[in-house]
């Protein structure tokens, strides 16, 4: 036997690490019809012929809905104040194949296979069958053949069938829709925000559907009411045909934490896009004071005419979106200040705050005690409804109105500088995670809108009037 040289040792060394390389290529090839699995596949295996939308859907929020720590937290105090009959109810949105193959209890979620954790994902959505609106109305059945938008598609993977409610917004309101399982109050309702919106006509063709907003964006456009919803030209799997429209699958909405996500950065900026072609800030002047020791007072409107429901909708209990508002006088001396976070993270409380609030009765719940407690036995999840609801209809507006007053000294023109900012949660509700407070939950400036005023009404020279001898007449205004 001749023993092995280096030269043969080398080549073996070469075709051992050859496999692997090999291997891959083998896996990159389009997957063929028998490598589809009959029951739920992993996205990957998708992924394999829908590259694109694969990488997409990747680190969406959707990806995420059972695995990200907000979630996670949340339902951990849920299920300690109500009890395990919570557990089905929340997961069943969040994790639709893990509750349809029976993997909870336990609640601690360890038992949630591989396929089940990865939230709501391509071969559930493509599969199941739609029975209502809210508190996750479907059917969980699987099948080998994938339902979509298309008439005429081909897959070598797949047989494939057109269902048009996959068009529609009533596609997204199963689940886009939460209902207290015992109250029945609302707790969140977007489905509803948007049905009952100019956006929907009553004629699927002429309406703007969730779709047409939400799976339109790109990284260069983001697709709300307040800009164009282009069509975005492609093919819906590498070997598919060129088509005139694919949708998108970043299902991007407002909040963006997840930054160390497939894509996370990419996402953030589609997420900040989205929120800065949601709303319109107007100044309007009601008052000119006309000399020192007067007052003023204007009013700041904040229009929806980016969103097709509420603003902010969803989670909107969590969500924080609020008006920023600061006067000063020319020489910079803050008159009115309205909206600042303060030390420990906090919105100023006599700011105008957008979002619902929770309760029991007409009792608002403080969120970070006790969400969904259980107050009485058998009374599961006795948060009962949306106890209060500030927020902006689509197409609507809402007011605040602001009263300042000038002091001696004080110098024009004044100037009004009003922000409307967004964040996903409160700071206190952020310290729950993270009690050392390392993190600091970022604010999204969504609009801004200034104006000046100066007695006499015009800040055309900007320079400093004298105040009028007499008096004016009038009653002071706030
Ligand atoms: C071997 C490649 C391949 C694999 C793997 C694959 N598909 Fe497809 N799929 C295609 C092709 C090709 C089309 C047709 C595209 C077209 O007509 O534009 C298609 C079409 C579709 C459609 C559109 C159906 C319609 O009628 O609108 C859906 C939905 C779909 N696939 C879902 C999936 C899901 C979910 C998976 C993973 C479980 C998957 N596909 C795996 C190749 C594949
Ligand atoms: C939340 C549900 C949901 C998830 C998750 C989802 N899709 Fe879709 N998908 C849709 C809807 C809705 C449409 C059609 C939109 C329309 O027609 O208005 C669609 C369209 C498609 C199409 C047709 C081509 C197109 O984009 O227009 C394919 C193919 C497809 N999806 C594959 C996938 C794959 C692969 C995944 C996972 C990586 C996935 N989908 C995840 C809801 C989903
Ligand atoms: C099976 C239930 C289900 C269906 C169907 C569904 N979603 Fe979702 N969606 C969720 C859940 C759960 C989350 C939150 C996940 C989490 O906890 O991170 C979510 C999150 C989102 C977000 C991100 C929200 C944010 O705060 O940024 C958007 C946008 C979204 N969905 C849009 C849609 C659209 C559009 C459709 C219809 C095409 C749809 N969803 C269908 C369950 C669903
Ligand atoms: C006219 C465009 C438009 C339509 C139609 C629309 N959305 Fe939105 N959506 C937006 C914009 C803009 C935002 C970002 C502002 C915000 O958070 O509300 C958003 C945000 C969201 C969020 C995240 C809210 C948050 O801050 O956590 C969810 C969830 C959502 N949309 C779901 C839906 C669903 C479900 C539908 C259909 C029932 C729908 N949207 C219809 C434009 C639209
Ligand atoms: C009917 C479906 C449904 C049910 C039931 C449901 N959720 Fe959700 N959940 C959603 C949707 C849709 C969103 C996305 C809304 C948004 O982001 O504004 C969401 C978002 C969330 C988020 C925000 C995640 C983040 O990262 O911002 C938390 C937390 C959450 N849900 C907890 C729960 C808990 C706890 C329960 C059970 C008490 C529950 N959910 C029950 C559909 C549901």
């Amino acid at each position: 036997m001749r023993q092995a040289g280096p030269h043969r040792i080398l080549r073996w060394m070469f075709v051992l690490l050859l496999i692997p390389v090999l291997l891959a290529s083998v896996r990159a090839r389009p997957a063929s019809a028998a490598e589809l699995d009959s029951d739920f596949n992993d996205p990957r295996r998708c992924a394999a012929c829908h590259t694109e939308i694969f990488s997409q859907w990747d680190g969406s929020m959707h990806a995420l809905a059972v695995t990200d720590n907000v979630f996670r937290k949340f339902y951990e105090m849920v299920v300690e104040e109500a009890g395990p009959p919570a557990v089905e109810f929340c997961m069943k949105c969040h994790t639709p194949v893990g509750v349809a193959r029976k993997e909870l209890p336990p609640v601690t979620g360890e038992k949630i296979d591989n396929v089940a954790i990865k939230g709501v994902f391509c071969d559930f959505c493509h599969t199941v069958t739609p029975t209502g609106i809210g508190n996750a109305a479907f059917d969980t059945g699987h099948s080998t053949t994938k339902k979509g938008p298309f008439e005429n598609a081909v897959s070598p993977a797949h047989a494939t069938s057109t269902d048009n409610v996959y068009r529609t917004s009533e596609f997204c309101g199963m689940c886009h829709s939460v209902t207290h399982p015992i109250s029945g109050r609302p707790i969140e309702r977007t489905y509803q925000e948007w049905k009952e919106s100019p956006y929907n006509t009553g004629d699927p063709a002429t309406s703007t559907q969730c779709q047409d907003c939400h799976m339109r964006q790109t990284s260069d456009n983001p697709a709300t009411g307040d800009t164009v919803r282009k069509e975005n030209p492609g093919k819906a799997a590498l070997t598919g045909p060129d088509r005139p429209h694919i949708w998108t699958h970043y299902f991007v909405g407002g909040s963006a934490l997840y930054q160390d996500a497939p894509n996370g950065d990419r996402r953030k900026a589609m997420a900040m896009a989205r929120l800065r072609h949601a709303a319109r800030l107007e100044i309007n002047v009601e008052d000119v004071p006309s000399y020192q020791d007067r007052f003023g007072s204007f009013r700041v409107r904040v229009t929806n005419v980016g969103a097709g429901h509420k603003l902010p909708t969803g989670l909107s209990e969590v969500r924080e979106m609020w008006l920023d508002v600061t006067v000063r006088d020319a020489k910079g001396k803050v008159l009115l200040r309205s909206g600042a976070i303060g030390e420990n993270g906090g919105i100023d409380p006599t700011a105008a705050i957008f979002k619902t609030y929770l309760g029991i009765g007409r009792t608002n719940v403080k969120l970070s005690c006790c969400f969904f407690a259980i107050g009485e036995r058998n009374k599961i999840l006795s948060v009962e409804t949306m106890t209060r609801d500030r927020r902006i209809l689509p197409k609507g507006y809402d007011e605040e109105k602001y009263a300042f007053e000038v002091p001696k000294g004080a110098a024009f023109p004044i100037k009004i500088d009003a922000k409307l900012n967004y964040r996903s949660m409160s700071q206190d509700f952020a310290n729950i995670f993270y009690p050392d407070g390392s993190f600091k939950v970022p604010v999204i400036r969504m609009e801004e809108a200034t104006a000046q005023i100066c007695p006499g009404g015009s800040c055309d020279d900007g320079s400093l009037r004298v105040p009028p001898k007499k008096k004016a007449s009038g009653a002071r205004r706030r």
